[in-house]
C-alpha cells in the first residue's frame, strides 16, 4: 500500500511556482496577486483561507484577505467582488464556501468575472471544462488528477466511482475523468444519497473517489483489493482525547480501507494540500493571461 502524499507533492507545485514567480521578479514582472474573500466566522473557512493566504507568501505572491461579517448583505458582497472585477492588480480572486445563508451562493459565483475566476465556479468556466476548452479547473478536482498524474496511476479503461455530486468536486471529478486527457479516460459512475445497492458499485471500482462529505463512509467491505482510493472529505469529529476536542477524518475509514488499498490519500495531508497548490498555479495562469 502507497500512501498518496499530497503535502509533499503540493510542495513541489509550489517549489516549481515559486521557480516561475523568481523569474518574474528578474525580468522585473509584477508578480500574482490572489485574493480571497471570507464571509464570517466558520471555523473551517477561516483555516482554509489562513492557509491559501499563509501558501501565496511562501511561494512570493502578493496576497488580500477581505473579511468580511457574517451580516454583510449580498449586495455588499456582490459591490465587493465588483471592485476587485475592476481592480488591475487583482489577477484572480476567491469567494469562500458556504456562505452565510442569506446570500444567494449562485448568484455570488456568478458575480465574479471569468478571467479572474481561479475557483473554476463560473458557469462560464464549468463550460469550458465540460467542452474541454482549456479554462480554470476547480482547484480540487484538479489536484487530484495532478496526484494521480504524477504518482502515475493508471486511469484509462478503469472503473471509477465518484461518491457525491457536488458542484466543486464530485461533478468536475466525473467530468474531468471521463475525458480524452491525462488522468483520464475512465468509465465512471457517479453515486449519491438517491443510489441503489451502493456497495455492489463500489466493489466494482477500480479508483473511488470519496466525496460525500460523511466521515468514514467507505468502509474496507465496500472495496476490492488493490483499489486506488481518494480521500476528500474532511469532517471535525469531536474527540475527547485531543486538546482541540476533535479530530479531522476523511471521507474514508483508514483503518479497513487501507487493508485493502494499491494507493490511498491520507486525511489530512492529501487531497487538501493539493486543492492550495492547483489555486495557485490557476493564479499564476491569471497572471500571465494578463500578460497577453
Ligand atoms: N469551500 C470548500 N472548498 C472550496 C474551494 O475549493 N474554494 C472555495 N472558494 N471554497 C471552498
Amino acid at each position: 500500500m502507497t500512501i498518496l502524499d499530497g503535502k509533499k507533492v503540493s510542495n513541489d507545485i509550489k517549489d516549481e511556482i515559486a521557480e516561475h514567480v523568481k523569474a518574474m521578479v528578474s525580468k522585473g514582472e509584477k508578480v500574482p496577486h490572489l485574493a480571497a474573500i471570507l464571509v464570517g466566522t466558520d471555523g473551517a473557512s477561516m483555516t482554509y483561507v489562513n492557509a491559501k493566504v499563509k501558501a501565496c507568501e511562501r511561494i512570493g505572491f502578493n496576497s488580500t484577505l477581505i473579511d468580511l461579517p457574517d451580516y454583510t448583505t449580498e449586495e455588499e458582497l456582490l459591490q465587493k467582488i465588483d471592485q476587485l472585477n475592476t481592480d488591475n492588480d487583482i489577477d484572480g480572486f476567491i469567494v469562500q464556501l458556504p456562505l452565510p445563508k442569506h446570500i444567494d451562493e449562485q448568484k455570488v459565483l456568478m458575480a465574479v468575472n471569468p478571467d479572474k475566476d481561479v475557483d473554476g465556479f463560473h458557469p462560464t468556466n464549468v463550460g469550458k471544462m465540460a467542452l474541454d476548452l482549456p479554462t480554470f479547473l476547480p482547484a480540487t478536482p484538479y489536484g487530484i488528477m495532478e496526484l494521480l498524474e504524477r504518482y502515475q496511476i493508471e486511469t484509462s479503461g478503469k472503473n471509477v466511482v465518484v461518491l457525491g455530486r457536488s458542484h466543486i468536486v464530485g461533478r468536475p471529478m466525473s467530468i474531468l475523468m471521463s475525458q480524452k486527457r491525462k488522468a483520464g479516460d475512465a468509465t465512471v459512475t457517479v453515486v449519491h444519497s438517491r443510489s441503489k445497492n451502493l456497495k455492489e458499485i463500489t466493489l466494482e471500482a477500480d479508483i473511488v473517489v470519496a466525496a460525500i462529505g460523511i466521515s468514514e463512509f467507505l468502509t474496507g467491505d465496500m472495496v476490492k483489493e488493490d483499489v486506488v482510493i481518494i480521500d476528500v472529505g474532511i469532517t471535525r469529529v469531536p474527540d475527547a482525547t485531543k486538546k482541540t476536542g476533535y479530530r479531522l477524518a476523511g471521507d474514508v475509514e483508514f483503518e479497513s480501507v487501507s487493508k485493502k488499498a494499491s494507493y490511498i490519500t491520507p486525511v489530512p495531508g492529501g487531497v487538501g494540500p493539493m486543492t492550495i497548490a492547483m489555486l495557485l498555479k490557476n493564479t499564476l495562469l491569471a497572471r500571465k493571461r494578463n500578460l497577453q
